[in-house]
């Protein structure tokens, strides 16, 4: 009875953050997470997006750049399995899910690099999975 229940909840996963559809099969075609559109941007209003794929087993791009001091917003989108990602020192810390869009607000208070690996076990590249952000002045 309790691995019934257990099974039904793991099958009913969700971000914390926000609900979002996304194609996984056309994420990489259309919309948002096309290539040209990955990394960071600066919208029009000055707001300061990254967008990043999650894939097994790297991330696109591998290295972000990102403003010290400004909120920035991150999304990610996965076209596989499940990962997750933190950025170490930060509150950047989310899963990212299949058919969804992750989203995480936050300031960058200090320039240098940081780590940013995968947490989540998503394959036998798991461990290689991780991404540089580079704070900058
Ligand atoms: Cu991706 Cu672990």
């Amino acid at each position: 009875m309790v691995a019934i229940v257990y099974a039904g909840l793991a099958m009913h996963i969700n971000p914390p953050s926000n609900i979002e559809h996304i194609d996984p099969k056309t994420l990489h075609l259309t919309g948002e997470f096309t290539e040209p559109n990955l990394g960071t941007k600066v919208e029009a209003n000055g707001q300061v997006t990254v967008r990043m794929v999650a894939t097994q087993f790297a991330f696109v791009p591998q290295c972000l750049v990102v403003p010290e001091g400004k909120p920035v917003t991150l999304r990610f989108s996965t076209p596989d399995v499940l990962h997750g990602i933190l950025v170490t020192g930060t509150n950047v810390n989310t899963m990212i899910v299949p058919g969804y869009v992750s989203q995480v607000h936050t300031v960058f208070r200090k320039t240098g690099d940081l780590l940013m690996p995968c947490h989540e076990y998503c394959g036998l590249g798991h461990s290689q999975m991780w991404a540089t952000v580079r704070v900058v002045p």
